[in-house]
């Protein structure tokens, strides 16, 4: 039986780099600043350590990491932290990147979660500029999502509510 609908694949992109000293010097630096941030995190439940930095259009780096919470779901991760930070420092200044990094045990990516993605691209609309999203990678490597869209298909954003 033929099917009765059409497919439609969405393709993501990352860049891959072999190490951060592949990286622009800008990025580089931001990766270290979420690598620093990463020690100061308040993470006493999970022991995931989760450091971030976000570059602004003005030059600022602002950094944060995960504060968790005894009623576990009033904690917020690193990402939030830094990004909502920056905004309410600097409101109306755009967002050019984020970076983060964590440390584990066993070394896992960093990549932001399912509410942090909806977060951060309030912030790409909001400015209509996109965010490149650096993660620290296994054994070096670093990914580098040129937007949120890469992270966040088929987003909901401000544009369906008008
Ligand atoms: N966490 C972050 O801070 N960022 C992420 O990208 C993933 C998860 C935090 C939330 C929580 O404090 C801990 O890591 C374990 O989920």
């Amino acid at each position: 039986m033929s099917e009765n609908f059409t497919r439609h694949k969405i393709e993501t992109e990352l860049e891959v780099y072999a190490s951060e000293n592949n990286l622009m010097p800008q990025e580089k630096d931001l990766l270290h600043q979420a690598k620093s941030a990463i020690d100061k995190a308040y993470a006493p439940y999970s022991n995931f350590l989760v450091g971030a930095a976000v570059l602004l259009e003005n030059g600022e780096i602002i950094s944060g990491n995960n504060q968790e919470n005894a009623a576990y779901p009033s904690g917020v991760c690193a990402e939030r932290v830094a990004i909502f930070y920056a905004s309410s420092k600097y409101p109306g200044v755009a967002v050019k990147s984020i970076a983060v990094a964590c440390k584990t045990q066993i070394q896992e990516a960093s990549s932001p979660c399912g509410a942090c993605r909806q977060a951060i691209a309030e912030y790409e609309v909001r400015f209509k500029k996109p965010i490149r999203i650096i993660m620290a990678g296994q054994n070096g490597k670093v990914f580098v999502a040129q937007s949120i869209e890469s992270l966040l298909p088929l987003m909901f954003n401000s544009k369906h509510l008008k």
